[in-house]
């Protein structure tokens, strides 16, 4: 519990805030790049941008162009970055065996990044939605997800992802029993260094319409994801799914969307005191993109501030698409 104050005037809580340098003593809660994880679309193609309208400043990259990406976040300070692929319509199927090509978009961009920039922390992405012709996180039989067949599936795309290099694994697609058949995988194949941050507390949201246009799988999703991911009503649950993927391996834990879910990180760190991290979805980069848009507000000052409310909410880290911009603000 806080310490209570004394009577007025004993206490006059305001003699701490009365100057910039003593306010600065008594600062909680810091913000710096390496707080930061940055997600990149990749695309196919040489030195292309492809903007994404649903994301203002956003852009799809090419691998070479990516390479370029990394290096800048590198010089920004910023310790890791995420990459989601932009899949070719041609290469989507229902069995989704695009997922495990060891060439597809994101394991040869863990290639390239990791021959030009080794040091930065490469994450991936494991789901099937990129690669579905369903639109879907797993395999879909009859209109329902298939748990099991599509665990199998993600062990052989987290395995073709370490293969290529990568240093942190993130399933983000909710199906039960996946992260240990992964962590039992990559010690087997001899990765056992390999990382795994679980989208644990993933809910059913509706802030992450954008990268679904990104990532192009808006148009193939039929239905929506309720069977898998977590219901927005529910605390508890998120706190049970954590619980879970702790114990089946998973190194570092991830809430997701970010800032409306800012109690179930706190409750999180409290209750576990693992690596904590938010995403900061795509969702919520629109609104706030908006706002650095609009004249009549302060943008910059609006996403700073939702990144430090992160940090007071208790998490280690964040993935945002704010990431170069913000880092570019904190060295100012
Ligand atoms: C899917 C995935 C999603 C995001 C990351 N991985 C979307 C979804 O579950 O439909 C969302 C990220 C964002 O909105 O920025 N595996």
């Amino acid at each position: 519990m806080p310490q209570s104050l004394a009577p007025f005037p004993k206490s006059r809580p305001r003699r701490l805030r009365r100057t910039p340098a003593i306010r600065a003593m008594v600062t909680e809660n810091h913000l710096s790049p390496a707080d930061f994880i940055w997600p990149l679309f990749v695309c196919d193609g040489e030195n292309t941008r492809q903007p994404v309208t649903s994301m203002p400043s956003v852009e799809r990259l090419s691998i070479d162009l990516i390479v370029e990406a990394a290096k800048k976040a590198q010089a920004l300070g910023i310790p890791a970055i995420c990459l989601f692929p932009y899949t070719d319509e041609a290469l989507k199927t229902v069995e989704c065996a695009e997922a495990w090509n060891p060439d597809n978009l994101t394991n040869r961009a863990i290639r390239a990044i990791k021959a030009v920039v080794p040091d930065i922390a490469i994450m991936t992405d494991i789901a099937l939605d990129p690669y579905n012709a369903n639109g879907h996180d797993g395999l879909v039989q009859d209109g329902v997800i298939l748990n099991d067949e599509t665990n199998t599936a993600l062990v052989k795309m987290a395995l073709e992802q370490a293969r290529a290099g990568a240093d942190i694994l993130g399933p983000s697609d909710m199906m039960d029993g996946r992260i240990g058949m992964i962590r039992d995988a990559l010690e087997a194949e001899g990765f056992s260094d390999v990382c795994i941050l679980s989208y644990s507390a993933k809910y059913a949201s509706a802030f992450y319409g954008p990268f679904r246009d990104a990532v192009g799988a808006s148009g193939a999703l039929v239905g929506d994801k309720k069977t898998y991911q977590i219901n927005p009503a529910n605390g508890d649950e998120a706190l049970r799914m954590i619980a879970r993927d702790l114990s089946e391996g998973a190194d570092m834990v991830m809430v997701k969307p970010g800032m409306p879910y800012l109690d179930i990180c706190y409750r999180v760190k409290s209750e576990f005191a693992v690596p904590t991290f938010a995403y900061q979805v795509s969702g919520e980069y629109q609104m706030l993109a908006l706002a650095l848009a609009n004249p009549d507000l302060n943008g910059e000052a609006m996403v700073m501030e939702s990144l430090m409310a992160f940090k007071r909410a208790g998490c280690d880290g964040i993935l945002t698409y704010f990431a170069p911009l913000a880092a570019e603000i904190l060295a100012k």
